[in-house]
């Protein structure tokens, strides 16, 4: 082997290696890893569905269509209603931050994602395409996890994790990023260091990619930071990304 040659197949190996690790050596050491071997202390055992770390969350074929905003989702329908938005004046209501800008009506999908286990009332064990030949529940059934028998839900149990159905004292989701409003900065405005995103524009979602959701802030995939954070919130990062105070 040349030397040419060896240095291209080197190249090759570290570039296929990144390509297939990158995502799944992330996610393995997190509290999202719901197989058996992860880290946390909800997750299935090992006699169950547990050699599958996307499962709980994507499927590749026969995703529900009650999220439209989360890719290939697998999780069964959950109801959209019954959640406090921030400032709102109670539930079901768009709800207006000091600088009065309005909070949508109703969560938009691809934070319902992230609260069709972080609610406390929906099931973590819910799946709509089980792996695995058949296995397909429409409206999703929940497996058998831990130690909870197939057929009934195992929710978030209390604590800080559980987010709840009252978003009124969390950081505004399904809200519009307005420039200026709240020391709002552009969106051309670039990142550096962040999970997934070199602009603010990176961190938007929804049909119009202007609004902000769980996700702008979390990456649910990353160990990079703590708490899936897309920055390290040390010196405030995160929050100086968007907010120029
Ligand atoms: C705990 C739930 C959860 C698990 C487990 C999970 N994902 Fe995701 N994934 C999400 C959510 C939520 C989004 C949308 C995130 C956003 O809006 O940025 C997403 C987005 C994605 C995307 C598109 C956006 C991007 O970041 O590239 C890909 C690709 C993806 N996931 C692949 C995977 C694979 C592969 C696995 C398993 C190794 C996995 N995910 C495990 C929740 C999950
Ligand atoms: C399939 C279920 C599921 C989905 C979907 C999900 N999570 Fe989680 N998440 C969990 C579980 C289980 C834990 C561990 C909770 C515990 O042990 O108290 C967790 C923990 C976390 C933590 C704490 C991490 C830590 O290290 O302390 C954060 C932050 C989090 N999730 C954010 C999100 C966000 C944001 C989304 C959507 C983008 C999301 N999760 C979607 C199940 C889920
Ligand atoms: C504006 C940014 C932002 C948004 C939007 C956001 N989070 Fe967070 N979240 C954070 C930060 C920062 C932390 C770490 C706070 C801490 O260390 O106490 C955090 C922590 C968490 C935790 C872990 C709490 C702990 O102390 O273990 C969970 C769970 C969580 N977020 C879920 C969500 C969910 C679900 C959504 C959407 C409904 C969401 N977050 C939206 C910034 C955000
Ligand atoms: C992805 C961009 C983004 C990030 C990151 C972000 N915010 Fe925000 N924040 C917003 C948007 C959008 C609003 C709504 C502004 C408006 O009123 O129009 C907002 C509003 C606020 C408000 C005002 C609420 C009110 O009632 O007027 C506070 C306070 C705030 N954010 C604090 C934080 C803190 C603290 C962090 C870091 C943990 C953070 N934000 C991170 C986008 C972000």
């Amino acid at each position: 082997m040349n030397a040419i040659t060896k240095f291209r197949t080197l190249s090759f190996m570290f570039l296929t290696a990144g390509a297939f690790t990158f995502l799944n050596a992330g996610i393995t050491t997190t509290l999202h890893n719901l197989s058996a071997t992860g880290t946390g202390t909800i997750k299935a055992d090992a006699t169950e569905m547990n050699d599958e770390l996307c499962s709980y969350c994507h499927t590749p074929h026969g995703a529900s269509s009650s999220f439209a905003g989360a890719p290939l989702w697998n999780k069964g329908t959950m109801t959209t209603t019954g959640f406090t938005m921030y400032g709102a004046a109670g539930v079901d209501l768009a709800g207006s931050t000091i600088a009065g800008t309005n909070t949508d009506q109703y969560v938009n999908s691809q934070s319902l994602a992230c609260l069709s286990c972080h609610d406390g009332v929906s099931g973590i064990n819910s799946i709509v395409n089980a792996p695995g030949s058949g296995g397909y529940v429409a409206a999703g059934a929940y497996v058998d996890f831990g130690a909870t028998a197939a057929g009934t839900a195992k929710t978030m149990p209390a604590g800080i994790t559980q987010i709840g159905k009252d978003l009124s004292n969390d950081h505004p989701v399904s809200i519009t990023y307005t420039v200026g409003a709240a020391s709002l900065v552009a969106t051309t405005t670039a990142l550096t260091g962040w999970v997934g995103a070199s602009t603010v524009a990176d961190l938007l979602r929804g049909a119009a990619s202007n609004k902000v959701e769980c996700g702008s802030c979390h990456d649910p995939h990353t160990s990079d930071n703590a708490t899936f954070l897309r920055k390290a919130n040390t010196g405030s990062a995160l929050c100086l990304g968007c907010h120029n105070k």
